[in-house]
């Protein structure tokens, strides 16, 4: 089952809930937000008030991306608001094995999440702690970015691994995906999607959403195909 996380950054904050509420509807089971602090990153966005009071609209699985630096500080503070998942950054932190005890102990999924520089390897050791990885696929700060290439060849070094290594962790890719990527970005590995600019600044959020579902079903039913076929074999 492929995810669709489209990012609040993208939303006209003017109509948040009403907007957040089309993304649900339409079947986007999480909804990503993006923390900037202005240093690991060099832009502000929100933080948990918005958090707090989104919740009330939304049963989406938050998903909370951290892009600020010693995430340790604020673990707690993000669960309450209603965080269900924490990502945060392995080069914003010196303690990300006490960052995944907090995030696990306070009760939320842990992602981890790597800049398009940082080695793919660098996650190794965590993943048999962490139910996501998050590889960027634009440097993050700003939505609205062209994804960049050789983000793919990470997600399938990635892939690659976890499956040879049995484990449960998912591949979330964050950063310029739309439906002339989706397809390419999900055969190269990935399960859940970030979208921001393709979901709220195009034609309508409904339909956004809908081509996405689009993709996912119809690579769902391949897969369902070839598993046929391999069980033949
Ligand atoms: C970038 C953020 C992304 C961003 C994606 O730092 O982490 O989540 O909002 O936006 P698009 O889909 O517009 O690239
Ligand atoms: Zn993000």
């Amino acid at each position: 089952m492929y995810i669709l996380a489209p990012s609040l950054l993208a939303a006209d904050f003017n109509i948040l809930g009403q907007q957040i509420l089309e993304t649900q509807k339409e079947g986007a089971e999480y909804l990503h937000i993006d923390v900037m602090d202005g240093i690991f990153v060099p832009s502000i966005s929100f933080g948990m008030p918005l958090i707090k009071s989104i919740r009330e609209t939304s049963k989406q699985f938050f998903d909370v991306h951290l892009m600020i630096v010693e995430p340790e500080r604020y673990i707690e503070e993000f669960v309450k608001c209603g965080a269900d998942g924490i990502t945060f950054h392995l080069e914003a932190t010196q303690c990300a094995d006490k960052v995944i005890e907090e995030i696990h102990g306070f009760g939320a999924k842990v992602g981890i999440s790597i800049k398009p520089e940082t080695p793919v390897e660098a996650v190794y050791p965590y993943l048999d702690r962490a139910e996501m990885i998050l590889i960027m696929s634009v440097d993050p700060g700003f939505g609205g970015q062209p994804f960049l290439p050789e983000a793919y060849e990470r997600i399938r070094q990635l892939r690659n691994h976890i499956d040879e290594k049995g484990l449960p962790v998912k591949i979330e890719v964050d950063g310029g995906i739309g439906k002339k990527n989706v397809r390419q970005v999900i055969d190269a590995g990935a399960d859940i999607c970030v979208a921001g600019s393709a979901v709220f600044k195009k034609r309508s959020i409904s339909d956004n959403v809908s081509q996405f579902m689009a993709a996912f079903k119809e690579k769902e039913e391949k897969n369902r195909c070839d598993n046929g076929k391999d069980r033949q074999k």
